[in-house]
């Protein structure tokens, strides 16, 4: 999801403090509003103007949560891993979020094979993109005691980017603004860690990235629930200090095709820069939109660390 701010920034954005449009609806705040141009948001955010605005149908949808789960000897301990299934409408979401999607599956049938102390527990998430509705939808209809046996979760959103950077969210709420005032759960910090030491062990450089609420841990660490996860990175543009460090573009987003209908397996076809996505072929191993060699590096530092974690959680809960 886009962060829903007051002002209209993006295409396809929330928009905020619209007014009445030239066809006579009316567009209230948090609704979104599909086809709105960077310049039509920003005439919208102008009292008593109007602009010419695509406003689909309402309607509802079901959906639902694939939730699965391992038991473990220790029932009460329970490990958690997650990714959102949904795409945005614009494509088929190949980097956003078929890659945290297929890591999980590959995860699930190798820890079949485990002999795990904690139970286990895999949720592809339905409609984060629509407001991380299926997370929050879950956790929300938990009983208090269901929630008190998560031990951790770990999330996975955006973690093949073509031009990526190794992202592990931030425990250290001074570096990046937290949610609405809600500390971070005490044991984000350890599970970090353990991100951390795969990418230590390994020689692969990896950064401190946003831990914003952006994404479908956010239920859980706003139930106390200690959380974690990587990131390769979306419509933020690399700099040239990452340039240095992970090669790739400095200049263009980490995910070039971000929320668009070209974050597909046909990038170029369907109106990616031929230029950009030929540099990033050749340097990232490129399989359509998504770095098959950071999808690698990342399968394997999730499965470290779930694998740790089905062991034990000490680090994490004391
Ligand atoms: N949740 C965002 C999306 O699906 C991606 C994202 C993840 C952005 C983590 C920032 C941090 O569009
Ligand atoms: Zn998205
Ligand atoms: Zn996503
Ligand atoms: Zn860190």
């Amino acid at each position: 999801i886009f962060n829903q701010g007051n002002t209209p920034d993006r295409e396809g954005l929330i928009v905020a403090n619209a007014s009445t449009l030239t066809d006579g609806t009316s567009v209230q705040h948090g609704i979104p509003v599909v086809g709105a141009s960077f310049a039509q948001g920003e005439a919208l955010a102008q009292p008593g103007s109007t602009a010419f605005v695509d406003v689909l149908e309402p309607e509802t949808r079901i959906d639902y949560n694939v939730i699965a789960e391992k038991p473990g000897k220790n029932d009460d301990n329970v490990v958690m891993a997650g990714a959102h299934l949904d795409s945005v409408t614009e494509g088929p979401g190949i980097n956003d979020n078929g890659s945290g999607s297929a890591a999980l599956i590959e995860l699930a049938q190798k820890m079949s094979k485990v002999r795990n102390v904690n139970t286990l527990r895999f949720a592809w998430w339905a409609a984060e993109e629509q407001g991380l509705v299926g997370s929050e939808s879950y956790v929300a209809n938990l009983p208090q005691e269901e929630r008190d046996r998560i031990a951790s979760y770990v999330n996975f959103d955006m973690i093949g980017s073509p031009n990526f950077i190794y992202g592990v969210y931030d425990a250290d709420e001074s570096s990046f603004p937290a949610p609405a005032g809600v500390p971070i759960p005490d044991g984000s910090a350890a599970l970090e860690d353990l991100f951390e030491i795969f990418f230590t062990w390994q020689g692969i450089p990896y950064e401190d990235s946003e831990f914003s609420g952006r994404s479908d841990y956010q239920a859980f660490i706003f139930n106390g629930i200690p959380a974690s996860g990587l990131f390769t990175g979306a419509e933020v543009p690399k700099t040239d200090e990452q340039e240095a460090i992970w090669e790739g573009v400095a200049g263009e987003s980490y995910d070039p095709c971000y929320h668009q209908a070209c974050d597909s397996l046909t990038p170029v076809a369907d109106g990616a820069d031929a230029d950009v996505y030929a540099e990033l072929g050749a340097e990232n191993d490129l399989e359509g939109n998504v770095s098959l060699e950071a999808l690698g590096v990342n399968s394997d530092a999730i499965a470290f660390t779930v694998l740790t974690l089905a062991y034990s959680t000490e680090d994490v809960n004391g």
